[in-house]
């Protein structure tokens, strides 16, 4: 059987996508389409090489890797990670929930995000996790929980460093260029430099809060190693202005956030800046040519075949241990220099897309395909799938890549829209290549999306949402039912003076 390997979990066989020891089109069959498929292997295999890659570059103290909830809290997900020793990064109060109850340690929990419910950091409190104070109000809330609860509450401060080594422009504005310095300071999250002093100062004299380190989060900017590395460097240097401010505190622990990219990254691949300027082309061309509609429709078809085809980035973003290595290093450079002692100091990192994003396919199978040839040429497919349950990848404009999991030696000869099965034009691959004659059945398998995805699902059109797969080796197991089409109505009511209406 020929075997090509694509990464830790899929490889193709005898023309068909296998993950780990599993042909996808028997899973489609077994268990139906539209389904997320996620391979434990792949998943333990990333947290490994993070924990190794920083491990390698930091060794001065030790690494905690801290993936960040929000990308994917299925519980049997947060087990994984938790039987791989990990600690977890949560935002709000159902993260910290999941994180507790799959048996993270919960010193290794930090709850992040602004703004907290009081609530929120009462319990976080009360569970020994830790804050990290991002709002100079939340300063109030943990003190007076700490001394209800009589214990003392750890916290960290998120620092919100300016990274003015750094000015290419940001992946996060899809308008235009806007330079990543600029991008990360107008982000909500972070305490300005004054703001953290001044609440630092009231962590110091405080009988009931430690101050045990510091957190900064700037996120996917850019996937470069030179934005680690100026991103690193201004982090040490915010960190040693602070702790100067401090009386020279020294932390015990710094966190770095995530915002790696997945190798076949698809942040942005629909974003190109030079787009308004063709369609605007596009519109005064086909306007020009408006007397003469024969001619107009047939040049406007071969402009479309050839311009406007959508491609998966092909580029590939630097490896884990490209990433630990740049963050790392610069950090035990730079540290120092401002006056920080490393020895001991635990790095704390929260990947999410990077860890989680190539560990889930989405399976989906071709419902119809539509061949126009007049008055342009314009080809649709349709999937049982929906860009609704794409949400966190729209948001972020992504173009995932995709195999046909049933036709993988087929070359990819036709162009066509992808299309979703909402209302909405859902249009999840705006003019990609396929392979020619698609038919109803053949299955679509959309690559990482084990990140964001499966957790910012909707129900428009009263959908029902997929189910869940779990692979290991040849066992597959549902870690997360499907919805049924009663699910969909559970949480609605009827008001009284409704109930005979109708
Ligand atoms: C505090 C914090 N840590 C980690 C992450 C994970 O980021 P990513 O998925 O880009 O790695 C996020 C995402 O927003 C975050 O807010």
């Amino acid at each position: 059987m020929a075997v090509k390997k694509i990464d830790d979990c899929l490889s193709t066989r005898n023309g068909h996508l296998f993950i780990e020891e599993i042909d996808t089109t028997r899973i489609a069959e077994k268990y139906g389409t539209p389904v997320f498929v996620i391979s434990e292997k792949q998943l333990r295999s990333n947290i490994r090489r993070f924990q190794k890659g920083f491990e390698s570059a930091w060794a001065d103290g030790p690494v905690k890797i801290m993936p960040a909830a929000k990308a994917n809290w299925v519980t049997a997900i947060q087990k994984i990670i938790a039987s791989e020793g990990c600690g977890c990064d949560t935002y709000s109060a159902g993260e910290l929930t999941v994180a507790l109850k799959s048996g993270i340690d919960p010193q290794f929990i930090s709850v992040n995000g602004v703004p907290k419910h009081k609530d929120h950091i009462f319990n976080t409190v009360k569970q020994g996790a830790r804050v990290t104070i991002d709002g100079t109000e939340e300063f109030d809330m943990i003190e007076s929980a700490a001394r209800e609860l009589n214990v003392t509450a750890k916290v960290r401060l998120r620092l919100k460093p300016a990274i003015s080594g750094f000015t290419r422009y940001t992946d996060f504005v899809p308008t235009g260029p806007l330079s990543t310095d600029l991008a990360a300071l107008a982000y909500k999250g972070g305490l300005s430099r004054e703001e953290v002093i001044a609440v630092g100062k009231r962590v110091m004299a405080s009988d009931r809060v430690e101050l045990v380190g510091f957190h900064e989060h700037h996120g996917r900017h850019n996937a470069s190693i030179r934005y680690w590395e100026e991103q690193m460097k201004a982090y040490a240097g915010e960190i040693g202005v602070v702790c100067r401010e401090l009386d020279n505190y020294q932390p015990g622990e710094i966190s770095i956030g995530g915002g790696f990219a997945v190798p076949r990254d698809p942040f942005g691949s629909e974003i190109r800046f030079s787009e308004p300027y063709e369609y605007l082309a596009l519109h005064m061309l086909s306007k020009a040519l408006s007397p003469f509609p024969g001619l107009r429709y047939s040049l406007i078809s071969k402009i479309l075949e050839k311009a406007m085809v959508f491609r998966p980035k092909g580029k590939t973003a630097p490896s884990i241990e490209k990433y630990a290595a740049a963050c790392g290093k610069t950090l035990a450079k730079h540290l120092p220099e401002h006056g920080i002692n490393i020895k001991g100091l635990m790095l704390q990192v929260e990947p999410g897309r990077s860890l989680h994003g190539n560990t889930a396919i989405h399976l989906t199978r071709v419902m119809s395909f539509k061949r126009m040839t007049s008055p342009i040429r314009w080809n649709h497919t349709a999937l049982d799938t929906t860009e609704f349950w794409f949400t966190g990848g729209r948001y972020e404009h992504h173009v995932f890549d995709y195999i046909f999991a049933n036709r993988t030696d087929q070359k990819l000869a036709d162009k066509s829209d992808v299309v979703g099965r909402s209302c909405y034009g859902d249009r999840l691959f705006p003019a990609i290549m396929v392979p020619r004659n698609l038919q109803p059945g053949d299955i679509m398998a959309m690559l990482d999306v084990g990140a964001y995805q499966e957790v910012s699902m909707s129900n428009f059109n009263a959908m029902p949402r997929p189910a869940t797969l779990l692979v290991n080796q040849n066992r597959v197991s549902v870690i997360r039912r499907a919805e049924t089409q009663d699910d969909v109505f559970k949480r609605d009511m009827i008001p009284d003076y409704l109930a005979d209406a109708g």
